[in-house]
């Protein structure tokens, strides 16, 4: 199984390029950048990533963005994943960012999706590996912050495939964002959204009915509403599961408690990515056979999830099927 899952070609569709910052680099970064951290080590770094919550996880994830100053910066975080993403045979990533976090601190928007296009281009002519951007609005700040950041994503628009809403769920209903993300869609964005990590299972079905969403990131408290898990099952609506995200954020319990196997025996699109896995301790590999080791998740299930990923995306239907072929071609070969 864990050749298997090692070698499967796969596709990430929910992954924070900024939580991509390995302790290494952000040590290595903050020395470039006359940045001070509160960490004299990378060992220092890796103890303080212990998270009751996902607050506690927020408040070291923007405090880790702050030694991301320059162009190369941005440029060599991206690399860094897409290099290792290729190593795990990850063939297609659909990407967050989170700009609102850089624009606070004065760098330029442009910087930023420029560096991050650049390394996608270099990845897709280097490794073969296509992607989306997703541009993400932080849910903490205002709805008027958003519609500035919507602004500057309008002038690129053919670098941003999407809009996304992340950061603390907990008080900042979907709602909030309503029109921004009307906007957004009637301007030929696809939308996602964050909800039912920390959340209820209203604030997934208020994504789905106010902010129109085409996918569901994180997703896991849906499992409440028994209503609301038909309707996104029949509406084939597919789901961003994270699971060791979740066990580090305190989701879950623990990783055999992980909800993975209910959402596909009760006929969901469920995915596995990795979300922030500086963070959280795996990329997709590690993510893949830490939840097939806990829940014993058959060949067969783990099949699904892997061609979930495919289907779940947002590949142009041509594109798909090819990649669906190419995955098939390896599953009935392995
Ligand atoms: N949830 C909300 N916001 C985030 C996350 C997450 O899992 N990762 C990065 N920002
Ligand atoms: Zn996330």
């Amino acid at each position: 199984m864990r050749t298997f899952i090692e070698n499967m070609p796969k596709a990430e569709l929910h992954l924070h390029i900024e939580g991509t910052l390995e302790p290494q680099m952000m040590m290595a970064l903050a020395k470039r950048n006359n940045v001070t951290l509160p960490y004299a080590t990378v060992d220092e770094i890796r103890q303080a990533y212990e998270f009751s919550n996902l607050q506690d996880f927020l408040d070291l994830y923007y405090a880790g963005m702050s030694v991301l100053v320059e162009r190369q910066d941005f440029f060599d975080l991206a690399w860094a994943y897409l290099e290792k993403m290729h190593t795990q045979n990850v063939t297609h990533v659909e990407i967050f960012f989170d700009p609102q976090g850089h624009t606070a601190r004065g760098i330029n928007f442009d910087t930023v999706l420029s560096a991050l296009t650049d390394a996608l281009d270099q990845a897709n002519r280097t490794f073969g590996i296509t992607s989306k951007l997703i541009m993400c609005f932080l849910r903490h700040l205002s709805e008027e912050e958003a519609f500035e950041t919507l602004a500057h994503a309008r002038k690129a628009k053919g670098h941003i495939f999407g809009v996304g809403l992340d950061s603390s769920e907990i008080g900042h209903p979907p709602r909030k964002f309503e029109r921004v993300f009307a906007e957004a869609r009637n301007e030929g964005f696809v939308a996602v959204a964050h909800c039912g990590e920390e959340g209820p299972a209203e604030n997934v079905a208020d994504s789905l009915d106010y902010l129109k969403i085409s996918r569901i990131d994180h997703g896991n408290r849906a499992l409440e509403d028994p209503a609301l898990v038909s309707r996104i099952a029949d509406e084939g609506i597919a789901l961003t599961v994270c699971p060791l995200s979740n066990l580090r954020l305190n989701v879950v319990t623990s990783m055999t408690d992980h909800p993975l196997r209910r959402m596909l025996n009760a006929g969901l699109c469920a995915t596995i990515n990795s979300d922030d896995p500086a963070y959280f301790g795996g990329y997709m590999t590690e993510n893949y056979l830490s939840v097939q080791e806990a829940l014993n998740l058959s060949r067969d299930e783990i099949e699904q999830l892997g061609r979930n990923a495919y289907t779940g995306s947002f590949l142009d239907a041509a594109s798909k099927r090819v990649a669906l072929d190419v995955y098939d071609t390896f599953v009935a070969a392995n």
